[in-house]
């Protein structure tokens, strides 16, 4: 299936079919005509991996990276752009990247950096960034202070989604995507019975549909897109903290938790009731995503990282569900956010 972002001159579509980056050398040569040279930036990792067979009709380099976030530093930017220099790729090149969240990131701020900006292709080769990273046009590096506090919105020419190269993915992987599977299944309002009549591609062909639906209607995220973030309030304090104790937690993962405490902090707001609380833990598990918020973090620690969450604005901010519909909503009382973590940890 061919999904379509909508963004006047800057429009593309995403491919979610098994053996999609096969049509790489013919994208090339219909959308980037003028093009002789191209870089495939990807991890050194995936160079070894049966599927990688990527062949763009034209000269192309490859660039090689660390694995995983190791790649997103100001250092493995540097040295990219450095490449792409010496590999005298001209403004009517383009960059592929190959790879996960982690490369389609890198890559997608590296051409966006590159001579003002050149065209990029995404062939996303994790199930997370096949329905999340590499759509939308958000790219980024991390700092000392922070995820992604470095970044470019920069739209690709297209986006690749081959059903065969996540065939791959370790099983953790394949629960970090479902993550965003399912917050997608329940902002589109689908129902824990209908997962089990759906297929790994209508899983993604969902996902894809939403974030190319909400990024059409609001790229740079002033309105609707701030949805996308459901489950993302808690989800970021738990990867922080996580992360500070040497023991990072992949994003799916906290992002169902994320979405089991935004669902009982809905409720406790009188904006759902006990049904929808049990329909959305009834979806996360029918994604196996039942998951509780680990015991080694304190409630305090929780809030306080809450608080100064990048998209929270410096005071407590979660999209929330209710009867008609999800908002963003801000100013959210302290006092029963805490009391709804600590019952939710204590029920559990
Ligand atoms: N730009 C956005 O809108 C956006 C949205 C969500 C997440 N992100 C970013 O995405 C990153 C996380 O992405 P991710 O979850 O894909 O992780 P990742 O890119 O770190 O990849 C995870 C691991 O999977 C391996 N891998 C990738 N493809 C594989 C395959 N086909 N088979 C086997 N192994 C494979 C990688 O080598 C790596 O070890 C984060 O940096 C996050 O900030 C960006």
């Amino acid at each position: 299936m061919n999904i379509p972002v909508n963004l006047g001159e800057r429009s593309y579509e995403v491919v979610v079919e098994a053996g999609a980056r096969r049509q790489l050398a013919g994208l090339v040569s219909r959308l980037a005509p003028e093009a002789q040279a191209c870089c495939i930036i990807t991890s050194e990792r995936l160079l070894t991996e049966g599927w990688f067979d990527v062949d763009s009709g034209i000269n192309q380099y490859t660039i090689t990276v660390p694995d995983g976030e190791e790649s997103k530093t100001i250092e493995v930017l540097g040295e990219v752009l450095e490449q792409l220099a010496e590999a005298k790729l001209s403004r009517k090149d383009l960059v592929i990247s190959v790879g996960g969240g982690a490369v389609t990131d890198l890559a997608g701020f590296a051409a966006a950096t590159y001579l003002r900006g050149i065209s990029i292709i995404h062939i996303p080769t994790t199930l997370l960034a096949q329905v999340d990273a590499a759509i939308g046009g958000k790219t980024g590096i991390n700092l000392a202070a922070g995820k992604n506090l470095a970044g470019a919105f920069h739209q690709p020419l297209a986006v690749l989604c081959d059903l065969e190269v996540t065939t791959t993915l370790p099983p953790e992987e394949i629960r970090s995507g479902l993550g965003e599977v399912a917050k997608c299944w329940l902002l589109e309002g689908k129902s824990s019975s209908e997962i089990i009549s759906s297929t790994p591609q209508g899983f993604i062909e969902l996902a894809v549909g939403l974030k190319a639906r909400i990024v059409s209607g609001d790229e740079r995220e002033s309105g609707a897109r701030a949805l996308l973030n459901y489950g993302h309030t808690l989800a970021h304090a738990i990867e922080k903290l996580a992360l500070a104790q040497g023991s990072p937690i992949r994003h799916g993962e906290a992002v169902a938790i994320g979405i089991r405490f935004a669902i009982r902090l809905a409720s406790a707001l009188g904006r759902v009731g006990d049904d929808e609380v049990k329909e959305t833990d009834l979806v996360l598990a029918g994604f196996d995503l039942d998951f509780a918020i680990p015991t080694q973090f304190k409630t305090a620690d929780l809030i306080q990282a809450m608080s100064h969450d990048k998209k929270a604005h410096h005071d407590l901010t979660f999209v929330l569900a209710s009867r008609e519909g999800f908002s963003v909503v801000s100013g959210i009382d302290r006092e029963i956010v805490t009391r709804t973590l600590e019952e939710f940890r204590r029920d559990e």
